[in-house]
């Protein structure tokens, strides 16, 4: 099935591809009537390598849809509508959302603008605002990292990318899986305990110490190296940080969601106390000056379609071991003891 400029999908034509994924696609789109630009996620059905794995990616993305379409928040990206469409023969399935005339994150992180430390502040306080909203849901997102927190030309950070998230509701269904991207993974991820905001809290910090230092706080190739790192290895010092920072940051990456902030909220307060919020819109604007730097360095890292390709992909090293691809997220059955 082949997805291109000028494709009809319901009521809306396509004019690029955004981005690519393990099971899907975003691509802009206009809206014909409106005349306005939308993004439009699909399941792509020829990725999938059995009926059901297609299936359960298909619920996944219902879910994702319904879980976006009962938020409202600024700072959440938005749905517009869901459908299933049709083409060579091929139904599938699509989502509408807002289109973020903007970047992620994680292409602003060693990107050509140097951003200071307020800015990457600014970022994470709006993401834990998005992420608070989803809280108030007993929405859990689980895959928080940079290229999930989108930056808008008006400087409005969305969360995006609910294709892991849980809410109690459907905890019993899904919550056998540890799920999520391994440099992110709070320890209780995998020792196969359930998510909650906490979790969120974590990968927000190591997403925010990613961004302050230009490093992870750990370093891992495996998914048993990261396990270790994340469960036992004690929290790093982060280099060139202020005293206020690094307490802030060894809190969202405490081992134990106890000893975390407990609420977004508390993040966001958190955040306010290390200075001024400065506004993101003269950063923004720099940023666009000049995109094509940091485009042709993100097209770099976006990975090939490749349909032979399992959905969780292993990718092997130099002497062939199966290491995990740190871009994009993983699913891990774990039995966990009933009760
Ligand atoms: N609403 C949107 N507007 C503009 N770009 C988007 C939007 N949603 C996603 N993208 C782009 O597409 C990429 C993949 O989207 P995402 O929802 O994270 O899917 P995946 O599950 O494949 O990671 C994002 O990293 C971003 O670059
Ligand atoms: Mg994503």
């Amino acid at each position: 099935m082949l997805i291109t400029t000028g494709t009809v999908i319901g009521k809306y034509t396509i004019l690029r591809q955004l981005g690519v994924g393990g099971m899907g696609a975003v691509y802009a789109a206009n809206q014909d009537g409106l005349g306005r630009r939308v993004a439009i996620k699909v399941i792509l059905p020829g990725l999938a390598l059995d009926p059901r794995a297609l299936r359960e990616a298909e619920e996944r993305f219902q879910r994702e849809a319904r879980t976006l379409a009962q938020l409202s928040d600024p700072n959440v990206v938005q749905i517009f509508d869901f459908g299933r469409h049709e083409l060579h023969g091929q139904p599938f399935l699509y989502m509408v959302m807002e289109f973020i005339d903007g970047g992620s994150w994680d292409s602003l992180i060693g990107g050509h603008i140097k951003l200071g430390l307020p800015e990457h502040f600014a970022i994470a306080r709006q993401a834990a605002l998005g992420l608070a909203a989803a809280q108030d849901e007993k929405i859990y997102h689980r895959d928080v990292k940079p290229g999930n927190i989108m930056i808008t030309r008006k400087g409005v950070v969305k969360v995006v990318d609910f294709g892991l998230s849980v809410d109690q509701a459907n905890y019993q269904a899904t919550g056998h899986q540890a799920k999520g991207t391994p440099p992110m993974m709070a320890p209780e991820v995998w020792e196969g305990q359930p998510s909650d905001q906490r979790t969120d809290i974590y990968a927000l910090g190591v997403s925010l110490w990613q961004a302050t230092t230009g490093k992870l706080p750990y370093t891992g190739t495996t998914l048993g190296e990261w396990m270790r790192h994340h469960c036992l290895t004690p929290i790093p010092h982060p280099v060139g940080l202020p005293a206020n920072v690094t307490s802030v940051l060894q809190r969202m990456l405490a081992k134990h969601p106890e000893d975390r902030f407990q609420h977004h909220r508390e993040v966001v307060e958190a955040l306010d106390q290390l200075g001024t919020i400065p506004d993101l819109r003269p950063m923004v604007k720099s940023w666009f000056a000049n995109p094509s730097v940091d485009q042709a360095r993100l097209a770099k890292s976006i990975p090939a379609v490749d349909s032979s390709r399992p959905v969780n992909r292993r990718d092997r090293d130099a002497k062939g071991r199966g290491v995990i691809r740190l871009d994009e997220p993983i699913v891990i059955r774990i039995p966990i003891a009933a009760g």
